[in-house]
This record gives structure tokens, C-alpha cells and sequence, in this order.
């Protein structure tokens, strides 16, 4: 990895790290930093080599950036960035939004106890959201004693602390909080790319669907201050980023509970005017709280990318009621329909579960008719997963032949809705960010349009990072062949 914003300029010498640590926060895992950078030198003295590390992502976009801040502690603290889980330190950042995240989770652990035997200075850590849960953590510490640190969300800012702690310890470390308040900005990140970046701008839900499991693991939510998100943008254009995510659970309801509140469409407003920014994208909305300003600033706007992920979830308004999702079927139509009207190239796409409690094939014919009317450009189909401590988790559950009768024939609508909706740009040009060399094909680049679609196209490397159009030639289901013009 490169691009590491790390404190390369620091004078680490000038931390004295024989004393007390600071209370003040920031100064406070700095300090640890310093720390953990006499570990790696000791390290470095006994082996001939630099450790390396090896952060390994589960989960969404808001945990790909918590992982980037975890890269960001381990190279400031001086270890060797891998993609190699056979590492000195690996760290896993879970998610636990369905079971087969856990599952995937332990089945991972069982192959870093193979390589812990070889190497038993290995360290092993687990963060993340399936680490709030506590029947999780049990089983880790019952069945897989060989994990050295387990950390939850809340206290993810603290890593250098705990990093320094497990290095120096032959006992696990364990530190789980149920909530917090705190937002401690300014610590290291490394970014996995130099010119588009994820900027966190709220954490937490209160929405509390009743399958999710994000607000009891992600606490209450919190919106940063526009100044700080506005700062931290303003530098990552300093440093070359063309394209910003805004990320929250629910971005629309950002900056309602700060001291002075504002609006999302208005921290958009600003966000626009920063120089050097030529793309903003934002994840998740939620289709109750969708403003029309938000829609106006969209309309409006040169830099907000055409695309718009709308979770629908369900489209029987009795589900959806069942969900808590607090609006109803000819709402959720009504939303993408003017979102369509006023902004017609906007690409929507959603999030679909199938097989929530009680609901019935007459249900999935609601949510089918859904994905036709507002012929979603890409959806994301999830069977439901029975999340402990939720309200649905102790409702009737689908029988399983249902449940995937459902999913195949929501599966199959999805596809032909997407597929008419992507195809429907083909001959055009349009401007897309060539984001990397593609994985199969080293004469071509991967490059992303406005409205999410990817484009494959012949280029040289040196243009990854680049705005440049490309005309669509070819279109294959969710993707484009094309070429520059
Ligand atoms: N089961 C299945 N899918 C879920 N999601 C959230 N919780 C569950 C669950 N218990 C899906 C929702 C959400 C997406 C991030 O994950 O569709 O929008
Ligand atoms: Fe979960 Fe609903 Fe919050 Fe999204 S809005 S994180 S689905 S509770």
C-alpha cells in the first residue's frame, strides 16, 4: 500500500515516552505510537527485519475506512504493510450485519492458528462490530485462545494504545465498550487510494430496523462537526483526491443533533465550493428522511455524482411496517419517482432482503413490482439473518424453500431491470475516474462513471487517478468495454 498519510514528518524523538502518558486524547495514542515505534526498533535489532502487519477488511464501506486508520497506526508505529495474513500482526475488522460474516470470520481464524503455530510470536487481534457482541467474544475466548487483542467499534481511536499493550503482554487484551460520545479526529490514516477517499461524517444509527444489528453495535448516532469534515476534505484535495464518499448509516439525517445544527444538503453546499474535489458521492441514505433540498442541491450540483443508493429493503408496505423502516410502499415509489422526474440520468440503487419474518410470496410480488417500477440500476439482494438481541430475531421465521423461491425470482427481476437501465447508456461518452489497472487484463483500465457503472477500456497506468471520457461500446449486464476518446 502507499499513499500513507503518516507522520513521516514527526519528530518521534521528541516524545518522551519513558514518563506517564498525556490525558488528552490525541496526544495520549501518539504517545503510544512513539511507543510501539521502540517495540518495532527492538524488533527490528533482534530479527534483522521489520515486522509486518496485515489488515485484513470485513464489512462495509464505513468499516474499509476503520480499517485505513488501523493501516495508518501500524506504518506510523513503523511495521511492514502486507496483504499477507501470515504476518507478524494481523488484525481483522469484522462485521456482523448477517451470520455468514461471523461464520467467515472464525472459519479465517482456524488458518491463522496454522500459521501462529509457525511463527508463535504472531500476534492476532479482532475489532469491529461482531466483537460488540458478547456471546462473540465468548465464543473467541472459549474456542480460539490464541486471539492476543479484541477491540469493539467504539474504542477503534485507542488502537495504538491497545496495539502497544498487546505487544508488550503475553495475555490476551481485551477492552469492549458499550457506547460512547467521543470523535477523536487527527489521528494517522493510510489511504488504499491516492485519489479517492471515504470520509466518515457521522457514526452510529438510531433508526434501530428491527433486523439490524448496526445500532446496538455502533451505538448511538453521532454527527463530526462540518468545520472538521470540511478540513479534513480540504486537505485530502491538498493531497491529490478527486473524489470524496461521505459516509453514515444514514447520511440524511447528518448534523440534526449538533450544537448548531445543519442540514446534509447544506454540508453538501460546502463540500461543493472545495477546490481540487471533482466527484462526491454519499452512503447510506434512508428514504424517510430524503429532503427535497437534498434533491435540489443534487439537481443543482456539477461535482455530486449521479448516483443514489436508496435502500427499499421490502416493498409490502406490511413488511415494511414490520421492519420499522417508517415508510410505506407508495412512499418509497412516489421518493424515486421524483428523484427521477427532477434528476432523470440519477442511478438508484437499493438493498433488498428476502425472507424476513412473516413475510408471504404476496409480499415478494409487492417487492418485485417495486424493482419494476423504479427499475433500480443495481440492487444488493440479502436472505435474512436472524440478528440476536433484535426484534425480528424472535419472530416466526420463513421456511427455507420459500425464502429461496423468493430470492431467485427477486435475483432474476433485479438483473433484467439492471441490465435494461445500464444498457441504455451504450454509444454514449462519458466522463469516467480510471481507478486501477484491470485485474485480468493489464492493457486495460478500470474506470468508474458518475452513476457507479464500471467501464473496461484500453489506457495506460499512468492515467489511474485521471478524469477521462470514454466512449461506451460494449455493454456486458452491470459493466462497459469502451474506449478513450
Ligand atoms: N439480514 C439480512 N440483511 C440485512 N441487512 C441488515 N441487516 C440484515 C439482516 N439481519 C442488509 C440491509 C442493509 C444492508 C447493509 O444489509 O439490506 O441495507
Ligand atoms: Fe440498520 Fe436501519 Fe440503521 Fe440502516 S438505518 S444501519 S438498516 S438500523
Amino acid at each position: 500500500m502507499k499513499n500513507t498519510k503518516v507522520c513521516s514528518e514527526m519528530d518521534w524523538k521528541e516524545i518522551d515516552i519513558s514518563g506517564q502518558p498525556p490525558a488528552e486524547e490525541l496526544s495520549r495514542q501518539y504517545f503510544y505510537i512513539a511507543k510501539c515505534r521502540h517495540w518495532v526498533k527492538d524488533f527490528e535489532g533482534k530479527n534483522g527485519r521489520l515486522p509486518t502487519a496485515c489488515v485484513v477488511n470485513y464489512g462495509c464501506q464505513m468499516n474499509a475506512r476503520d480499517s485505513e486508520k488501523l493501516a495508518g497506526i501500524l506504518e506510523s508505529a513503523g511495521f511492514l504493510l502486507t496483504e499477507e495474513e501470515n504476518s507478524d500482526f494481523v488484525i481483522f475488522n469484522t462485521c456482523t450485519v448477517r451470520d455468514n460474516a461471523n461464520q467467515r470470520v472464525y472459519g479465517r481464524l482456524g488458518v491463522l492458528n496454522g500459521y501462529k503455530r509457525r511463527n508463535p510470536a504472531m500476534k492476532i487481534a479482532l475489532c469491529g462490530c461482531m466483537m460488540q457482541e458478547p456471546s462473540a467474544v465468548e465464543k473467541i475466548r472459549k474456542s480460539y485462545g490464541f486471539v492476543d487483542l479484541i477491540f469493539g467499534t467504539h474504542n477503534i481511536y485507542k488502537f495504538a494504545e491497545l496495539l502497544s499493550l498487546c505487544l508488550e503482554s503475553d495475555r490476551l487484551v481485551l477492552d469492549v465498550w458499550k457506547d460512547t460520545d467521543k470523535i477523536v479526529e487527527d489521528l494517522p490514516v493510510e489511504r488504499k487510494y491516492p485519489f479517492k477517499s471515504g470520509i466518515n461524517i457521522m457514526f452510529g444509527c438510531n433508526n434501530f430496523c428491527s433486523y439490524c444489528i448496526v445500532p446496538y453495535v455502533r451505538g448511538r448516532e453521532r454527527s463530526r462537526k462540518p468545520e472538521d469534515i470540511l478540513r479534513e476534505i480540504e486537505g485530502l484535495a491538498a493531497e491529490g483526491v478527486v473524489e470524496v464518499m461521505l459516509l453514515g448509516q444514514n447520511v440524511n439525517s447528518y448534523g440534526k443533533n449538533l450544537e448548531e445544527p445543519i442540514s446534509f444538503a447544506e454540508l453538501l453546499r460546502r463540500v461543493e465550493k472545495i477546490q481540487g474535489i471533482k466527484r462526491i458521492r454519499f452512503m447510506t441514505s434512508h428514504p424517510k428522511d430524503l429532503s427535497d433540498e437534498l434533491i435540489q442541491v443534487m439537481k443543482e450540483s456539477s461535482k455530486i455524482c449521479r448516483h443514489l443508493h436508496l435502500p427499499l429493503q421490502s416493498g409490502s408496505t406490511r413488511i415494511l411496517q414490520a421492519m420499522n423502516r417508517r415508510y410505506t410502499k407508495e412512499q418509497y415509489l412516489e421518493l424515486a419517482g421524483k428523484i427521477r422526474r427532477e434528476i432523470p440520468d440519477m442511478a438508484i440503487t437499493t438493498d433488498i432482503i428476502v425472507g424476513f419474518p412473516g413475510e408471504t410470496p404476496e409480499d415478494v410480488e409487492d417487492t418485485i413490482d417495486v424493482i419494476r417500477r423504479v427499475g433500480f440500476d443495481n440492487a444488493f439482494t440479502f436472505i435474512y439473518s436472524p440478528r440476536t438481541g433484535t426484534p425480528a430475531a424472535s419472530m416466526t421465521p420463513v421456511p427455507e424453500k420459500q425464502v429461496r423461491e423468493c430470492f431467485d425470482r427477486v435475483l432474476q427481476t433485479v438483473q433484467e431491470t439492471a441490465k435494461e437501465r445500464v444498457s441504455a447508456y451504450q454509444g454514449q461518452v462519458m466522463e469516467a475516474l480510471a481507478e486501477e489497472i484491470n485485474e485480468h487484463d493489464a492493457s486495460l483500465l478500470t474506470g468508474r462513471l458518475s452513476n457507479n457503472t464500471l467501464v473496461h477500456f484500453p489506457g495506460d497506468p499512468s492515467l489511474v487517478g485521471s478524469l477521462v471520457k470514454v466512449s461506451l461500446e460494449e455493454c456486458r449486464g452491470f459493466y462497459y468495454l469502451g474506449h478513450m476518446v
